[in-house]
């Protein structure tokens, strides 16, 4: 069925060109019609086969159409309007949407001509733009793996923004959603600066006398900070003055670095000069992920894929990277506390990196990470600063959740943002307990999904409050949250979950009480800078230690692996399964129990999982099943709907890439029931799912041929290194990059 019957797009360039290409080529319209001024172009469209006719007049393309699309200048955006206005004004309520780099002037001519923000329009902008324009440069992928900025009012039907939302996604794009106020002042210094900037530096350098001299002789970096001045000159003429207030501001900020600059250079200051280039490398580093589609780890187009050969053995000894959670804690503990807290062993994933990175974008001087050590200057309980922008936490939920609970007993408001997995995952959970204890904040995603928007400067009071599900994650948030808040916050949950933020808190002086299944803190204490030494991370060292049982001839070492027995259900269900473990040097770091784990190669039997383990190894299911299917006999699992809502459906992604490879592997509401059996060669996708990539990478090791596991980049959000590691221990995997077209 097709989404729309007749779609109208005023102004056939680069971006309405590719929108019609993609409403044509994936047949979801009936009609596209545009409407623009040189005839030239438009009769270009109909040869290409993007659009079905065109007309000059406004009014003829939009009456009767369902959709329209604004593609045209955002100066001209004014006649546009006065032309919906006349078939609004006849009953008809299409719903519209535009593609200006402003929203703020194209909302308030709307509201202008219309009289109000009509309830079916939905501001858009895909950043998704190139120096090049006309209906020739178009492309139905222009959009694919770009943002889409969605700005709808208070007052837009919601509705309306769900087949807009459709439409960038059927695109490739991914779509997120925040207010016009923070678009503009966002877009300001992130694109109309920097257009600005090249303008200027072309132009100035072209009036120079020896200007062909220097044109001749300008090598990469002139190419590639003035590219955009090859942009549309009308365009931007048009966004300069629509946006000009946050671009003036924009301007200032920019003239205040560059006088400082000016003044290190003839000084000869280099230490500024250093720090300056040294914090804008890390921030570039940071946001080339962030500007990039997704996580952290996918860079461009860029695809990386897992080739493993089947067979091997593992042999030696291994230490995995840092822990993940207790990374998170450690930088999140260490910003509020005073004193500088110095960390070691921490992980420099992208997960936990992007904690690091959300904390001084609210202006937390971190040293590091180098070679996993980390100095945090902890600013104290009330001494965060807002952030200028969204925060963007990439793939992390943990950062996100606990973060929230930081950040609902602030004075400042701030907004949490993430990558397409993360932007899919139930947030509600938070902020519904957050709410109950006096939090402002708006899931301002799909379903209770981010974006969130938490509003600063509420009072927050202590509560008594039952966990409907196991989740750390959501204990944890709500346990900081406690530090701010009047009286004690106790925090009941339904199953043991992992206790790291309850020990660390101890660790920085402050007093948690925790009983059997509780946990209790007072607010108003104060943490006091300490120092930690990350274990190495049991969910990481899970893939090892199934690789090492299911592989023939094995016996390795993981060493120095944090055995907290609220994460050692990994251990537990092996050996129930038959594996051969054996926990050695046991000993405490930091507050965490810590020790060497022996795996020897062993033949497994199916089990029924006992429930009470599963949030006890709730990471390792994906890695576990590959177990199951390497088992003499059926293993059953239950109890473990969480898995559903993970960096990916786990329960039916993981069953999907099993039946691939041949295993029976059936998926049920809560968990899977898998037939142990031979493993065939094949191909899966692990759903950009870091711990799913990693688990079939190890199932190849008992296939009868070659896997080839797509999407993997995303490894590296809690497991850096993991191919050369897995190498080195006698897996043969290779990492293929290769660019999308
Ligand atoms: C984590 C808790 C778990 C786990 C996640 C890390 C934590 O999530 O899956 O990888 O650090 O608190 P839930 O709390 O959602 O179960």
């Amino acid at each position: 069925m097709t989404d729309w019957q007749r779609v109208a797009i005023l102004g056939l360039g680069l971006i309405g060109s590719s929108m019609a290409r993609i409403l044509k080529y994936q047949g979801l319209a009936k009609e596209v019609v545009a409407a623009g001024s040189r005839r030239a172009h438009l009769e270009r469209g109909i040869e290409l086969g993007v659009i079905d006719r065109y007309t000059h007049s406004l009014i003829e393309a939009i009456d009767g159409a369902d959709l329209i699309v604004l593609a045209m200048p955002v100066g001209s955006m004014r006649a546009a309007f006065e032309a919906i206005y006349q078939v609004w004004s006849q009953g008809q309520r299409p719903i519209v949407t535009d593609v200006g780099s402003v929203k703020g002037s194209v909302v308030e001519v709307a509201i202008d001509v219309m009289g109000e923000w009509p309830s079916t329009f939905v501001p858009g902008h895909p950043i998704a733009g190139s120096e090049r324009s006309g209906v020739e440069a178009g492309s139905a992928e222009l959009f694919r793996r770009h943002k889409v900025i969605l700005t709808p009012g208070p007052n837009t039907d919601a509705g309306a923004v769900e087949r807009v939302q459709r439409l960038w996604r059927l695109s490739g794009a991914e779509v997120l959603q925040m207010s016009v106020e923070d678009h503009d002042r966002i877009l300001a210094k992130t694109s109309h600066l920097p257009h600005l900037l090249a303008f200027s530096l072309v132009d100035s350098l072209a009036r120079e006398s020896e200007n062909l001299e220097i044109f001749r002789y300008a090598a990469g970096g002139f190419r590639d900070f003035t590219r955009i001045a090859a942009s549309d000159p009308r365009m931007w003429h048009d966004i300069a003055l629509a946006n000009r207030a946050a671009i003036l501001d924009a301007i200032q900020l920019f003239k205040a670095g560059l006088g400082q600059l000016e003044r290190a250079v003839e000084q000869c200051d280099g230490a500024v000069l250093e720090q300056t280039f040294e914090r804008a490398k890390k921030a570039r580093d940071h946001f080339s992920f962030m500007l990039a589609s997704t996580a952290y780890a996918k860079t461009g187009n860029t695809m990386t894929e897992y080739h493993v050969q089947p067979g091997g053995s593992l042999r030696g000894k291994i230490r995995v990277p840092g822990d993940k959670s207790i990374s998170h804690r450690s930088i999140m503990l260490g910003a509020l506390a005073e004193g500088v807290t110095h960390i070691e062993g921490f992980l420099e994933g992208e997960d936990a990196l992007a904690t690091l990175q959300a904390f001084r974008d609210m202006g937390v001087r971190i040293d590091g990470p180098e070679e996993g050590s980390v100095a945090v200057h902890g600013v104290g309980l009330y001494g965060l600063k807002a952030s200028e922008q969204p925060l963007y936490l990439g793939n992390s939920g943990t950062s996100m959740r606990l973060l929230s609970g930081i950040l609902a007993a602030q004075s400042f408001s701030s907004v949490l943002t993430g990558d397409d997995s993360l932007s899919r995952r139930p947030m509600e959970r938070i902020a519904a307990p957050l709410r109950l204890m006096g939090a402002k904040i708006e899931s301002t995603g799909d379903r209770g999904t981010p974006p969130l928007r938490i509003h600063g400067g509420q009072i927050l009071h202590g509560m008594e409050y039952a966990l409907p599900m196991a989740s750390a994650q959501v204990k944890s948030g709500l346990l900081l949250a406690g530090l701010w808040a009047t009286g004690t916050t106790t925090i009941h949950e339904p199953a043991p979950t992992r206790d790291h933020t309850e020990r660390m808190l101890q660790g920085f002086g402050c007093h948690v009480e925790v009983g059997q299944g509780w946990a209790r803190i007072q607010g108003g204490q104060r943490l006091q800078a300490t120092r930690i030494d990350v274990p190495a991370d049991i969910s990481s060292a899970a893939f090892f230690m199934v690789a090492a049982t299911i592989a023939p001839n094995s016996d390795i070492l993981l060493e120095h692996v944090g055995v907290n027995p609220t994460r050692t259900g990994v251990i537990d269900i092996l050996r129930l399964m038959g594996a051969q473990i054996e926990i050695l040097n046991e000993r405490q770091a930091a507050g965490e129990p810590v020790a060497d784990i022996r795996v020897q190669s062993a033949q497994l039997h199916g089990i029924e999982i006992p429930e009470h383990l599963v949030p006890l190894a709730i990471d390792e299911f994906p890695v576990l099943f590959v177990a199951a299917a390497c088992a003499r006999g059926t293993t059953i699992l239950r109890g473990a709907e969480e898995l559903r809502v993970k960096e990916s459906d786990r329960i039916q992604v993981m069953a999907d890439g099993l039946q691939k490879l041949g295993v029976e592997a059936v998926p049920t509401a809560d968990g899977m029931v898998v037939q142990g059996g031979a493993l065939h060669s094949g191909r899966v996708d692990s759903h950009g799912d870091h711990r799913i990539a990693m688990s079939f990478t190890v199932a190849a090791l008992r296939a009868e041929g070659p896997i080839e596991i797509s999407d993997c980049a995303n490894v590296a959000t809690s497991f850096p290194g993991f191919v050369e590691l897995a190498q080195r221990a006698g897996i043969a995997v290779q990492a293929i990059e290769h660019t999308e077209s």
